[in-house]
C-alpha cells in the first residue's frame, strides 16, 4: 500500500477509533441489554452494536471502495481478501466489558490484498491506544515500542492463552498444553485476544496462542505484534487463514519452532 494512503487511512481510523472509545466510555454505567449468541458464554450487547454501526457508517461514507469484515453483521460477505478490507471487533472481551467494566479493546485491523497494513486496539477504559503501521513501527500512546529482543529461551517467556486449553478438549491433548505450562516462565489470560496481542507489542508478554478464533480477534492485534518483530502462523505453522476461523500462534520469533514442533504438532487431535 501507498505510504501516503496508509498515513490517511490511518489517520482516520485513529480518530475513529477514540470516538467509539468515547461512546463506550459515556453509555458504560447504563443498563445493559446483553444477548447470547452461539453459547451462553458468547456475549453481545447492544453497546458491541453500536461501536460497530457508528465505524462502519464512517467508513462507508468516507471510502465507499472499502470492504468491512466484521463481528455483529454491519459488515460486507466476503468471498477473498482483495481489496482494502477493514476486520473489526467492536468489542473484544465482551465478557470483561459486562463484567468487569474493563480489560477489553476495540480492534481494527486494516488490510490490502491480504497484507495487514495498519491495526489499531484501543484499550479505552485505560485510554490506551496501541497502533501498528506495516513498516512504520508499532506505538502505544504516540511512544514508539522497541523492536523484541534478539534472543529469548522458552522457559524464560510468558504466554497468552485461555486456561480452556488445559482442559478436556476436542483440538489439542490437554497434557501437551500442561507440559507447555511447566516449562514456561508463566502464563497469563486476559479475556481479550486483541489485548494480548498488543502486550506483545509492548514486551509484557512473549506470545498468545489459542486453537480457534475469528479474523476480527486477531487482525489489528495482529499487525502491531509484527510490527515489532513477532510472527504469526497457526498451530500447522502455515500463514492463518483470515477469512474463516483458525488456530493462532503470536510470539517472539525465538521460541516459534518449538511451541509448534515440540507441542502444537505434537498435542493436536485429528477431527
Ligand atoms: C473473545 C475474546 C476472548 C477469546 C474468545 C473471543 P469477544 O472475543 O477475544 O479472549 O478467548 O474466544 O471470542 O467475543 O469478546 O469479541
Ligand atoms: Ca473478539
Ligand atoms: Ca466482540
Amino acid at each position: 500500500m501507498d505510504k501516503i494512503i496508509q498515513k490517511q487511512i490511518f489517520s482516520q481510523a485513529k480518530e475513529w477509533v477514540l470516538a467509539a472509545g468515547e461512546i463506550i466510555r459515556t453509555k458504560m454505567n447504563d443498563p445493559l441489554i446483553i444477548e447470547t449468541k452461539s453459547s451462553p458464554k458468547d456475549l453481545v450487547t447492544e453497546i458491541d452494536k453500536e461501536v460497530e454501526r457508528f465505524l462502519a457508517t464512517k467508513i462507508r461514507e468516507t471510502f465507499p471502495d472499502h470492504l468491512i469484515f466484521s463481528e455483529e453483521g454491519y459488515g460486507d460477505q466476503l468471498k477473498s481478501l482483495d481489496g482494502t478490507i477493514w476486520i473489526i471487533d467492536p468489542i473484544d472481551g465482551t465478557m470483561n466489558f459486562i463484567e468487569q467494566k474493563r480489560n477489553f479493546a476495540i480492534s481494527i485491523g486494516i488490510f490490502h490484498n491480504g497484507v495487514g497494513e495498519i491495526g489499531l486496539v484501543y484499550d479505552c477504559m485505560a485510554n490506551n491506544l496501541y497502533t501498528g503501521l506495516k513498516g512504520q513501527g508499532a506505538f502505544k500512546n504516540d511512544q514508539k515500542l522497541p523492536h523484541l529482543t534478539e534472543n529469548l529461551k522458552l522457559e524464560e517467556a510468558i504466554l497468552g492463552f485461555n486456561h480452556y486449553w488445559l482442559c478436556e478438549n476436542d483440538v489439542i491433548d490437554e497434557r501437551i498444553m500442561q507440559q507447555l505450562v511447566k516449562k514456561i516462565l508463566g502464563s497469563r489470560t486476559y479475556g481479550s485476544a486483541a489485548l494480548k496481542l498488543a502486550f506483545i507489542a509492548e514486551g509484557i508478554i512473549d506470545g498468545y496462542l489459542t486453537m480457534n478464533l475469528a479474523p476480527w480477534d486477531i487482525a489489528g492485534g495482529m499487525v502491531i505484534a509484527n510490527e515489532v518483530g513477532a510472527v504469526s502462523t497457526n498451530l500447522d505453522g502455515k500463514p492463518i487463514n483470515m477469512l474463516t476461523r483458525d488456530s493462532t500462534l503470536t510470539c517472539h520469533p525465538a521460541i516459534q519452532s518449538e511451541i509448534i514442533n515440540d507441542y502444537l504438532q505434537k498435542g493436536k487431535k485429528v477431527n
